[in-house]
Formats: C-alpha cells, sequence, structure tokens
C-alpha cells in the first residue's frame, strides 16, 4: 500500500490541482483520482458534483487529508461551507464529521491540504491569529458542556466576562436577550443539573451566540432529544439563524452568518438545511443546496437522504 503523501513536494513537481471540488456549471474537471491506498471501486457512488451555491464561502476545505495512525479519515476532502447559510454535514458515523469541526478552529491540523475560514488557511495561522479566529466561531457541542458549578445566567455570561471589557449592565442586557430568545428566561437562576437535556442545549446555544460569531457550528445539537423537541430545535436553529441574518444586514456586517449542523437526524436535515454536503470515506460524495440534493440522482445520496435501508450504503 503506497504511504499516505505529506506535505513535502519536490519543487519541479506540479502542484496538486486544489480544484477538484467539481462544479456542476463549470466545465467539468477530470475525476480525481482515488485516495493513495484506495480502489476507484470504493469511490464509485462519489461524483464530486458540488451545484452552486452563490454565495462565497466562510469555511473550505482543500484537498485535506488527516490521518490518525493507520485511520485514514480525511483522504482528499473537498468542501465548503457557503456564507449566509445553514449547512448540514451528513454522512455515517465514524466518517470524520467532528474531526472537521476541529480542523475549522484549529484544534486539529490538517497532514496535508488547508483549511480556509473567511479565505485564510487556519493551519498557517500564528498563535495570535488562532486566538483571534477562534472568536469568530461559537461552538455547541452534544451536552451544552456547560460548567456544573455555575447557574444558568454566569455559564452563559461566561464568555462575555472572560473575553471582553463589557460592564455588567451589559452583560445583564446582552445575557437576558439570548436566554429569552431560547426560552430560558424564566431559569436564570438554575444550576445546569436542574434543567432537563432540552434546556442544557438551549442553554449551550445561548452561550455559543453571546460573543456575536460570524459562524456557529452544532454537533450533533439533536442527540438524546425526542423527535419533538429535535424539530423545535431545529426551528429555533433557523429562526435565530434568520435574526441573525437581518441583524448582520442592518449592521453592515462584512460577513454574513453561517451556520454548520451535524446531525444524523434526516427528518431535521430535510427541514433546517440550505445546504448539504455528504460526507463519506474522507471525501464529499455531492454537495448543494438542499433542493438539489434531495433531488440528486445518486443512488448513495438519495439512500441517505431517505434515510433508507436498502441502497448502496450497508453495514460495513
Ligand atoms: N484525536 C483522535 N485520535 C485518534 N483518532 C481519532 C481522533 N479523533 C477522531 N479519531 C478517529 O477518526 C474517525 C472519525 O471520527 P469522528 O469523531 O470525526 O467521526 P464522526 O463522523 O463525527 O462520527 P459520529 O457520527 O459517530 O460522531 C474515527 O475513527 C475516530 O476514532
Ligand atoms: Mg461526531
Amino acid at each position: 500500500m503506497p504511504a499516505e503523501p505529506d506535505n513535502s513536494r519536490a519543487e519541479n513537481q506540479p502542484a496538486p490541482d486544489p480544484r477538484s471540488r467539481v462544479s456542476v456549471v463549470d466545465e467539468q474537471p477530470p475525476r480525481p483520482a482515488p485516495p493513495p491506498g484506495a480502489d476507484e471501486g470504493d469511490y464509485r457512488y462519489h461524483t464530486y458534483k458540488v451545484y452552486p451555491s452563490g454565495r462565497p464561502d466562510a469555511v473550505e476545505f482543500v484537498d485535506t487529508y488527516k490521518s490518525f495512525g493507520r485511520a485514514r479519515v480525511l483522504r482528499g476532502l473537498n468542501m465548503a461551507l457557503p456564507e449566509g447559510m445553514v449547512s448540514m454535514i451528513l454522512g455515517p458515523s465514524g466518517t470524520g464529521k467532528s474531526v472537521c469541526i476541529k480542523h475549522m478552529v484549529g484544534l486539529l491540523y490538517p497532514d496535508r491540504g488547508d483549511v480556509l475560514v473567511h479565505g485564510e488557511s487556519v493551519p498557517n495561522m500564528s498563535d495570535d491569529d488562532l486566538f483571534e479566529m477562534r472568536k469568530k466561531f461559537g461552538l455547541l457541542f452534544q451536552d451544552g458542556a456547560l460548567f456544573g458549578s455555575m447557574n444558568l445566567f454566569d455559564n452563559v455570561a461566561f464568555p462575555l466576562r472572560q473575553h471582553t471589557e463589557k460592564g455588567e449592565d451589559e452583560i445583564v442586557e446582552i445575557v437576558e436577550r439570548r436566554l429569552t430568545e431560547v426560552g430560558l428566561a424564566e431559569a436564570r437562576e438554575k444550576m445546569p443539573n436542574e434543567l432537563s437535556g432540552g434546556m442544557r442545549k438551549r442553554a449551550g446555544f445561548a452561550r455559543a451566540l453571546v460573543l456575536e460569531p460570524d459562524i456557529v457550528l452544532f454537533d450533533e445539537p439533536d442527540s438524546g432529544l425526542d423527535p419533538v423537541r429535535t424539530a423545535l430545535l431545529g426551528e429555533l436553529i433557523l429562526e435565530i439563524h434568520r435574526d441573525m441574518m437581518d441583524d448582520a444586514k442592518a449592521k453592515g456586517k462584512v460577513h454574513l452568518p453561517t451556520f454548520a449542523v451535524i446531525t444524523h437526524d434526516i427528518m431535521s436535515a430535510r427541514r433546517v438545511a440550505d445546504y448539504i454536503n455528504v460526507l463519506w470515506k474522507g471525501r464529499i460524495v455531492e454537495a448543494g443546496p438542499a433542493e438539489d440534493m434531495l433531488n440528486s440522482e445518486n443512488p448513495f445520496i438519495r439512500q441517505f437522504l431517505a434515510g433508507e435501508s436498502q441502497g448502496p450504503l450497508n453495514m460495513d
């Protein structure tokens, strides 16, 4: 098996084509070769089609490779989150969705290739730049990741106290607004262990938004929620995205708010997504606006977006 390629390249060798994100409006570039060590057949459902979003990309993976020991996780990934859209990253368990999120915020670095946030290369940032760049992000993990020793108000106020010079009056105003937005105004004095799973997630959401991030990442926000609460959380995500869009336009912000949601819940993906990336075997199978993806003729995409047991994807 050939070794995974590394970042060092002989001077006289041509650079790999970073544009292997195949756009359906452009002339079709040649189909990218399978990753080193893989058969073409393993990638037969990867058409690499990218239906145009009409927006610039807020986050972009360019031919990104990442292995952990012998586990090759990202294998020449070309993926984007278009600005101002709610994107979904969908894919079977263990395909590297959480690994992608960690690359966006510089918690992991690619072995090869690049990750760009608003056009700037994350792996090439200095520590200071990385620190500044991370302020662009709001992160929401599975359980809300609240501090158990602080009440809800202090949890949500924490990033403001940590990262800004704002006075207490302003902090109270911001935190109350965010708690109201997620329907938790009445619960401000409660401790995390007094909250239900759904409330903890909404609290985590409020906390992820207090610094007015340009990009919000949700890693399985719906895990452990019943279907009704999952649907409500999906609606909340859409509502807050709409409010943030209005706010960004009113304030003339440079960047429109970009959300990325990782989920296993196909129904909420269908309801919430503006844009869908389907990740499998370390590469994007197809990506594009939700309506294009829901009409895709690719059997893998069809099976995956319909959540059917019959199709190319099996248990192995
Ligand atoms: N820090 C790490 N060290 C070693 N292996 C890792 C590390 N992080 C992730 N992996 C491996 O990378 C692969 C992809 O993991 P990842 O958590 O990104 O999957 P996922 O798509 O988020 O899956 P799920 O849908 O189950 O959450 C897994 O095989 C995992 O074991
Ligand atoms: Mg994960």
